[in-house]
């Protein structure tokens, strides 16, 4: 009797997305994310290409892949997040791991118990992945030393925002393609922004050239020694830019006043209508949130036909699926320890 044909079966979305992103590729980061400073152009590439698979995951109508199943995901905020906390839980979630959220007013801290004794607590849980935002500049870094698992930036201080610089990258590349020889422009308080160090980084890395301005007493000759361009005035900074990018005044890092007043700042640096005006006619316009409309940005061009900011924040799932498949799924084969 002739063997009867089978059907193929079709592949489970797992294989789907294991197919897509390229199952044998070499890990692309280290155990940690802990910023963007030191990342090849490979590196940096390989994450976007991989949230570029997991934005088709969030598309399809039922949005989640077993990927980490049984993997537990906590997030650690010590400092206020809409955006990113919610990225990070919703990422986990479509990658079906199971979180958790600690920080702020509902944790142990405000009992006096120091970032090691949290650490270390959360530690004897066995997470497979610590998400850390933290007020101190370092402080990512410093848990990465005291835990086994991996440990992702949410942001620390005014060090760095590596999961936002990557979905500014992304969001650019979606919009404009390759990066190389495009003009950025960011604008606003780069003296205390974690945003424009990761986006430095990352833009110099793909090539990009990065134009920094904000007042005298927000800025720092020190962004000049990784490649970018300081200005002191508008205009020429946004004059034929591809991507203006605003930055608010981050009242909560400045020990004193930096700047006469919200009026002035609005007036000088301000991004209206007629400065978006300046740059290229495809220009697009991002903000990483949250926004002071009226201040940095006016509303007109905030909701506008060149503003990309709820892009932003919808690719934001994506690359955080990226960061947590790379450093979960594909280092679960490392022993701890
Ligand atoms: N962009 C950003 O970090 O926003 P949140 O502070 O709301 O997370």
């Amino acid at each position: 009797m002739p063997e009867r044909a089978t059907s193929p079966r079709p592949p489970t979305s797992q294989e789907s997305l294991d197919f897509a992103i390229g199952e044998h590729h070499a890990p692309l980061l280290g155990k940690h994310l802990l910023g963007l400073e030191g990342l090849s152009r490979e590196q940096i590439q390989g994450v976007l290409d991989v949230a570029r698979r997991m934005k088709d995951v969030s598309e399809r109508p039922v949005k989640k892949v077993p990927t980490l199943r049984g993997k537990t995901v906590v997030c650690l905020f010590h400092e206020a997040s809409t955006r990113t906390r919610s990225s990070f839980e919703i990422a986990a979630k479509r990658l079906s791991a199971d979180t958790i959220n600690v920080g702020g007013s509902g944790s142990s801290t405000t009992k006096g118990e120091t970032l090691l004794d949290t650490a270390l607590n959360l530690e004897a849980m066995r997470p497979d992945a610590i998400v850390v935002r933290h007020s101190e500049s370092g402080a990512c870094n410093f848990l990465a030393r005291q835990v086994e698992c991996p440990v992702i930036n949410a942001g620390d201080g005014a060090h760095e925002h590596p999961s936002q610089g990557l979905l500014d990258l992304f969001t650019m590349q979606e919009r404009l393609g390759s990066l190389e020889g495009l003009k950025v422009a960011i604008v606003g308080d780069l003296l205390h922004s974690r945003v424009v160090r990761s986006n430095l980084y990352g833009l110099r890395a793909l090539g990009a050239e990065v134009h920094l301005c904000g007042p005298g007493t927000l800025i720092s000759p020190w962004f000049e020694s990784y490649g970018a361009r300081l200005h002191r005035r508008i205009e020429p900074a946004i004059e034929g830019a591809d991507v203006i990018m605003m930055l608010r005044i981050q009242r909560e890092r400045q020990g004193t006043s930096t700047i006469p007043s919200l009026r002035e700042y609005e007036r000088f640096f301000g991004l209206s209508p007629a400065r978006v005006g300046l740059a290229k006619p495809d220009v697009i316009i991002m903000h990483p949130g949250p926004m002071n409309r009226g201040v940095e940005i006016s509303p007109e061009v905030a909701d506008g036909p060149y503003s990309v900011i709820l892009d932003q924040v919808t690719n934001g799932v994506a690359v955080r699926m990226a960061l947590l498949y790379l450093l979960v799924a594909r280092g679960s084969d490392a022993p701890r320890g």
